[in-house]
């Protein structure tokens, strides 16, 4: 949700700051600002609005300084502002925090010092925490790290911290519970960070704070201990395996266009490392869960955003290859209903951060009731990596554009493999079938590049429908969630209203939508089963009362080509696997209605990245 970085050692900590807020800008880019130590005070500097603001403030009124911590921050409590931007001081100006999470308790925290003469001059929770550091040292606290622990004993909620000390300005301190962070390690330099990316070819070495832990990081290294009683902890650190090259924008307008083209790499990729015989699927991290997919009657999936649409898909697809029965769940409702784990021995998480509340707190619930957990992940030290039983890697590398593109395919292809695995495991799918259907997944990498090569004319037909106030999608079974996903990429990035439906029940209601001015996106790539007649019954439906139509169609289909006012040709690919290449149509139709509007593609108003608040 909210960014955050630290750096200790002997350089100014400012541009290292500004690069790492500049990687963590997808988590949330209302306001930023940085704490650094410099003349024997903690300069302060914060602005609203995105980094480039706090970059031309830097600019104009240079700071240097060191160690430092900065912040890039997605709005919870207090509307963007300055005085709301992290970082946040105590009293004295002698302590600077910022923070990622929320802090449940903090008005009764706030209350309660202002009670003792505390002035908040924020309507943040955060605030509440550099006080009660500071209420900790005053009531005796033997150091720093025992106010710090003193004072995070008292919050509820969850939590990633970085905190500055002026009067011990040659280390820095950071806390988790239920946010994530990281330290970074290198020569006489330590760096805190909410993820990765952030000190991408800084650091060769992380360690991924786990929570209730609490680090002490100087210039030589961190030393962590647990927050509850301030026992050490050791953990041998990580070493970087992600590329620098893997964050940039590699020549490309934007982030967002850039991982769209990824996708055929990725693809590749994940069928390089899991098809290990032309027949044969093996994935290596499945634990637990792979014995349990030979006998599972049930399995539920709970994931949020795309990674739900992928959670629609997977179902189709087990369903579609096995006997098995698979409920896709969005994990924010799944957690607050009464769910009924009773028949269901595994429960599937799919996400690409890994680090989404309403995920993990879906997870956690199942764990509860001891169910074994298989997570659809693409970040390998994530809390729900850590948290699962088995792990089946999306290895789409880092995804920045707020936008999930290639990560959903990766989800896709992994649900696939998946699917035809689980099959096999139950003896429901022969050798030579499996070696058919793998076959026909080899095709999607470049069928996927095929609709880039494309864009081109999927830019012109995005130039003509961009402008309108709003758009209809329209899919059946394995491209029903491809219609939900397309529309959900157009109103995230072009902000146009979209809306995804499936498109036997337009008759039941959005039909009376329909008119000459809505755009009507209509997944209709030729199929094996009847659904192809279905849809393009209803793609009629559209035609008679004027609606105009942009038709996603197999190549050579001339029968849409007469109806609709403009076809996106796909090449053909076994229905069960076209959501992955109609997706990708999709993705560069609504990048090119948001460059033609003129938007922020890569951060999107009012979204983030990875939302680990509720
Ligand atoms: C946010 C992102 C979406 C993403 C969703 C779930 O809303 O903007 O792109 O699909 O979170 O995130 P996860 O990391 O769990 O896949």
């Amino acid at each position: 949700m909210c960014g955050i970085v630290g750096y200790v050692g002997k350089r100014n900590a400012v541009p290292v700051l500004m690069d790492g807020l500049r990687r963590l800008e997808y988590r949330g880019y209302d306001s930023a600002g940085v704490a650094l130590v410099r003349d024997g005070q903690i300069a302060l500097r914060k602005t609203v609005g995105k980094l480039d603001g706090l970059q031309e403030s830097l600019l104009a009124a240079p700071l240097s300084g060191t160690p430092g911590i900065g912040h890039t921050r997605w709005a919870t409590h207090g509307a963007p502002s300055e005085a709301n931007a992290h970082p946040h001081l105590d009293r004295s100006g002698r302590i600077a925090v910022v923070h990622n999470g929320i802090i449940e308790n903090y008005q009764a925290l706030r209350a309660e010092l202002e009670a003792k003469g505390c002035t908040f001059r924020s309507e943040t929770d955060t605030e509440v925490v550099p006080h009660l550091i500071a209420a900790a040292l005053e009531a005796g606290a033997a150091d720093f790290g025992e106010a710090a622990r003193r004072a995070l004993g008292r919050l509820r909620g969850s939590y990633a911290l970085a905190v500055l000390f002026l009067d011990e300005p040659d280390a820095l301190y950071a806390a988790r519970l239920g946010s994530p962070l990281i330290l970074g390690h290198a020569d006489g330099e330590q760096f805190i960070a909410s993820d990765v990316p952030a000190i991408l070819g800084r650091a060769a070495e992380v360690t991924y704070l786990e929570d209730g832990e609490l680090a002490r990081l100087t210039r030589t290294g961190a030393a962590v201990c647990t927050l509850e009683t301030g026992a050490p902890v050791s953990r041998a650190p990580s070493r970087v395996d992600l590329e620098a090259e893997a964050a940039s924008k590699a020549g490309f307008d934007k982030y967002m266009l850039k991982e769209i083209h990824e996708q055929p790499r990725v693809l590749r990729g994940l069928l390089q490392k899991y098809v290990v015989e032309p027949e044969t699927v093996a994935l290596p991290d499945l634990g637990p869960a792979e014995p349990l997919l030979k006998s599972v009657d049930r399995i539920t999936v709970v994931s949020c955003g795309t990674a739900f649409h992928a959670g629609m898909v997977g179902k189709l697809l087990i369903e579609h290859f096995s006997s098995v029965s698979v409920e896709a769940e969005l994990a924010s409702e799944f957690r607050y209903r009464a769910p009924k784990l009773a028949g269901v021995p595994l429960v599937m998480a799919i996400s690409q951060s890994g680090e989404t509340a309403d995920t993990l707190a879906s997870v956690r619930l199942a764990k509860a009731e001891g169910r074994p957990i298989l997570s659809i992940c693409n970040v390998a030290g994530s809390t729900l990596v850590r948290e699962s039983d088995g792990v089946l890697f999306t290895a789409a590398g880092p995804e920045i554009g707020v936008a999930s593109t290639k990560a959903y395919t990766a989800q896709l292809m992994c649900l696939a493999l998946l699917a035809i695995h689980t099959a096999r495991l139950r003896g429901e799918m022969s050798k030579e079938q499996a070696g058919v259907f793998l076959e026909e997944l080899q095709a999607i990498p470049n069928a996927v590049h095929y609709v880039l090569a494309r864009q081109e004319q999927v830019r012109r037909v995005a130039m003509k429908h961009h402008s309108g106030p709003s758009a209809l999608y329209l899919g059946r079974y394995f491209n029903y969630p491809t219609a939900l996903e397309g529309a959900l990429k157009n109103k995230e990035i072009s902000y146009q209203h979209a809306e995804g439906y499936a498109a036997g029940e337009m008759k039941h209601g959005p039909i009376a939508l329909v008119d000459e001015y809505l755009p009507v996106v209509c997944v209709c790539t030729k199929t094996e089963s009847e659904v192809y007649e279905k849809t393009l019954s209803n793609v009629k439906e559209v035609q008679a009362r004027n609606g105009r139509i942009i038709a996603l169609a197999t190549d050579g289909d001339s029968a849409l080509a007469d109806i609709a006012e403009d076809v996106l040709f796909v090449p053909p690919t076994l229905e069960a696997f076209s959501p992955i290449v109609n997706a990708v149509a999709l993705q560069l139709l609504a990048y090119y209605a948001a460059q033609a509007r003129g938007l922020d593609i890569d951060k999107p108003r009012n979204l983030a990245k990875s939302v680990t608040v509720e």
